[in-house]
């Protein structure tokens, strides 16, 4: 099976947007199988700027059909607006190219006056999520209080799932001392434009099936980072979807064999934002460099990225986990200049050493990182497009990390730019 999963290795922000764009435009079929909105990229094409949250990267190019599968919470204002501003660039989208699983959970205005009011109520140790209301969705779907997208076809359920839903959470805004909300707005809000919504609601395992029966290419576009996952990342500090490989299929209703390559965007180095532990943050002129030449700031939220050395430890974890088969390393060239360079090759917990990050949240705040120093590089990797292009520091620091992590580099992106990539793997190629 040529199917590929992308997915981001660290805490998101790896630098998915050039690689998703580069492997939607080899794709027939785009899908997006977790997360929602609050995620973000920025893809170039033809020196116009998209910028994308909740549409599949595969909108963009012509010929792609791109799919929102049930996995993905999904807010209808969000989606109709983000639908406008694309299209208001010159891009076709119509229920012919985008395809929105119909039991995909909504996210409706109380929920992100919840995340709000409930990232209010956390007191110190806050999660520092987007704001979108991507933790309270998920939570309604899971307690099976969710409305879904095939809800908004019967007016009668319709209410009475908005009534259900806030008869719980208004007892809990009240608590929390924030405004109730009131559902009979929240259903003529929806009223007004379920049939713009519904124009895109479609039976997607079907079309998925259909897709993988005629063979075509199907990609799917991770969101956030494998450290982010529920399950598996730095919880609590963590969204509120799985973000591994495994919930492609789940998110999209494909079985568990649909997917032939997982492709983990590995950033050179490590960034985060919101909270959470991170061993290998730097708050010296280093970590300061690294934001500013990597201009880490967030797409969604505008925050300043938290910057650090690479995490080959964290990696390798997460790439086991993800059952990635080879990586993207990107933004190599924020490296450029440096004297030297440190990657974290293993934790010091309370004296004992780890070779891999522990589930505990005290543990994970005590982690201090063992550090392997390698010389840099004062030449320039921009925009390299082969090995040979690439001094011999950046090649060896490549190659370390491949070691360290166990899985090997498929492609190298140099540069914003498409072309600035160097392919060791296609991986589209059937296995
Ligand atoms: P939420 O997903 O809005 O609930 O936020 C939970 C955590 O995930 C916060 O630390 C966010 O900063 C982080 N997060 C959510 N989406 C992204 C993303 O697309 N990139 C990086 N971090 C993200």
């Amino acid at each position: 099976m040529a199917n590929v999963a992308v997915i981001g290795s660290q805490w998101g922000d790896e630098g998915k947007g050039k690689i998703v764009d580069w492997l939607s435009s080899r794709a027939d079929v785009v899908v997006r199988f977790q997360g929602g909105h609050n995620a973000g990229h920025t893809l170039v094409i033809d020196g116009v700027e998209y910028k994308l949250s909740l549409l599949p990267s595969g909108i963009v190019r012509g010929g792609k059909v791109s799919v929102i599968g049930n996995g993905v919470v999904v807010d209808p204002w969000a989606l109709l607006k983000e639908i406008e501003t694309v299209r208001a660039k010159g891009v076709d989208i119509g229920p012919h190219n985008l395809k929105l699983a119909e039991n995909a959970n909504l996210i409706l205005p109380v929920h992100q006056k919840l995340d709000a009011a409930l990232e209010a109520a956390r007191g110190k140790v806050k999660i520092g999520t987007t704001g979108r209301g991507i933790g309270p969705a998920y939570e309604d779907k899971v307690s099976r209080r969710g409305v879904r997208v095939c809800d908004l076809r019967d007016e009668a359920l319709l209410k009475e799932k908005i009534e259900n839903q806030l008869i719980h959470h208004n007892a809990l805004l009240k608590g929390l001392g924030a405004e109730e909300i009131d559902a009979g707005s929240v259903f003529k809000d929806l009223m007004a434009i379920k049939d713009e919504v519904l124009a895109y609601a479609d039976v997607v395992w079907k079309t998925l099936d259909e897709a993988k029966t005629e063979r075509k290419k199907i990609l799917f576009e991770g969101a956030q980072g494998i450290m982010l996952d529920v399950d598996h990342g730095t919880y609590p500090f963590v969204t509120s979807s799985n973000t591994i490989s495994g919930q492609a299929s789940t998110g999209s209703g494909m079985g568990p064999k649909s997917v032939g390559y997982v492709l983990g965007i590995t950033k050179a180095y490590t960034t985060r934002v919101g909270t959470g532990p991170f061993p290998t943050e730097l708050f010296d002129d280093v970590g300061e460099r690294l934001g500013a030449r990597g201009h880490e700031f967030g797409v969604v939220t505008g925050r300043k990225r938290r910057c650090g050395w690479f995490d080959a430890v964290l990696v390798r974890q997460a790439l086991t986990i993800g059952g990635v088969d080879g990586i993207a390393l990107t933004k190599l060239d924020v490296l450029d200049g440096f004297e030297e360079l440190k990657i974290c090759v293993g934790y010091e917990i309370d004296g004992k050493t780890y070779d891999y990050y522990p589930s505990s949240q005290l543990d994970q705040e005590k982690a201090t990182p063992v550090y392997e120093t390698i010389p840099g590089w004062s030449e320039s990797t921009f925009g390299a497009r082969s090995w040979a292009d690439l001094p011999a520091a950046a090649v060896k620091y490549v190659r370390r990390i491949e070691e360290l992590i166990g899985v090997p580099v498929a492609l190298l992106s140099t540069s914003p730019e498409r072309d600035d990539t160097i392919l060791v793997t296609d991986p589209f190629a059937d296995k």
